[in-house]
């Protein structure tokens, strides 16, 4: 039975991880190797927090609740030695990545499960430097992890089946809906999605529609709540590229390869809403969406 989660890593998802887990009283230590991620990790979710009670879907008692259950630790030894459930969620880098896992194999209780939220690097590799391959798997939330309800749970190559059971029923536990794939490049979302932006990105490039045109027609054409271009930019347009990488290197299909404007962008640090430009322009203050310069004949 899972009651302890620790939550490794307290950035963009971390701290939505441990929002969710904690508003679900469950018990969370979040770790970060910055005092300073985790202090606005924190104050992020006491705003979150804010926010649902404005829109009355939580009270004041939860959101109290929902802070006190959560702790936060600089060390990861001392963080994860008596927990359940670990769920990685540090930086997208596969060197760092085995070298966590490492850690969290020797500090973590030799029951617990060894969850990632990695969008992309393969779960059986992360789980190959661990003792314990069968107790890892992908636990792949979306952002921002307190809306999203979809939680992508990937089966490593030595992943057990009732640890697969137990992390579906866990996902449900937490209001989620949990959908169970297996461990190929890109899992399920990523790599149906990056060949869509990557397609949208070369009609761009090949001059058949513009940015508003491309995003418009996906909009209205397919109800999605968002062009594809709009959302590279929040993404990040080098997140897009280096999943791409993944799946071209992982299937060795060309088809996957990043669009030469992709590759452009991301060389020119035009990276989308994290560097104020992308396929548009983001100012302080400003909702609107304006088209980028460079794309405006
Ligand atoms: N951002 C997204 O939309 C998104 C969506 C789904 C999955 N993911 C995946 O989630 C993971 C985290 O992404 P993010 O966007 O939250 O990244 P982020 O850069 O916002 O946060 C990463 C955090 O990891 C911390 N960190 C680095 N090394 C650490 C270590 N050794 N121990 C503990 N913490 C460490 C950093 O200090 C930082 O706070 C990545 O694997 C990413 O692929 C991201």
């Amino acid at each position: 039975m899972i009651k302890k989660v620790s939550v490794l890593g307290a950035g963009t998802m971390g701290n939505g991880i441990a929002h969710v887990f904690a508003q679900n009283n469950f018990k969370v230590n979040l770790v970060d190797v910055s005092q300073q991620q985790l202090d606005k990790a924190i104050d992020l979710i006491n705003k979150n927090c804010a926010r649902q009670i404005s829109k009355g879907s939580i009270s004041e008692e939860i959101k109290k609740q929902t802070l006190e259950n959560i702790t936060t630790f600089t060390s990861l030894a001392e963080g994860v030695k008596d927990c359940d459930l670990a769920i990685e969620a540090a930086t997208e880098n596969i060197e760092l990545k085995l070298k966590i896992f490492k850690q969290l194999d020797e500090a973590a209780l030799s029951d617990c499960i060894l969850a990632t939220n990695t969008s992309s690097i393969s779960i059986t590799k992360i789980a190959s430097v661990t003792k314990r391959s069968q107790n890892v798997i992908g636990m792949h939330f979306m952002n921002p992890v307190p809306v999203m309800k979809l939680v992508e749970v990937i089966n490593g190559f030595n992943t057990d089946k009732k640890i697969t059971a137990e992390i579906i029923e866990l996902s449900k536990q937490l209001g989620k809906v949990p959908c169970e794939v297996n461990d190929y490049p890109g899992f399920i979302a990523n790599r149906i999605l990056m060949p869509m932006i990557n397609e949208a990105i070369y009609s761009l490039y090949e001059g058949v529609a513009g940015v508003e045109e491309i995003d418009t027609i996906m909009k209205l054409g397919m109800a999605h709540p968002m062009g594809p271009l709009q959302l590279a930019d929040f993404i990040g347009l080098d997140v897009c590229y280096s999943i791409l990488k993944v799946l071209h290197e992982g299937f060795g299909n060309p088809k996957y390869a990043a669009c030469p404007l992709l590759t452009a962008m991301v060389n020119g640090n035009a990276l989308g809403v994290k560097t104020g430009e992308g396929f548009y322009k983001y100012e302080k203050g400003n909702k609107n969406l304006i088209v980028s310069k460079r794309f405006i004949k």
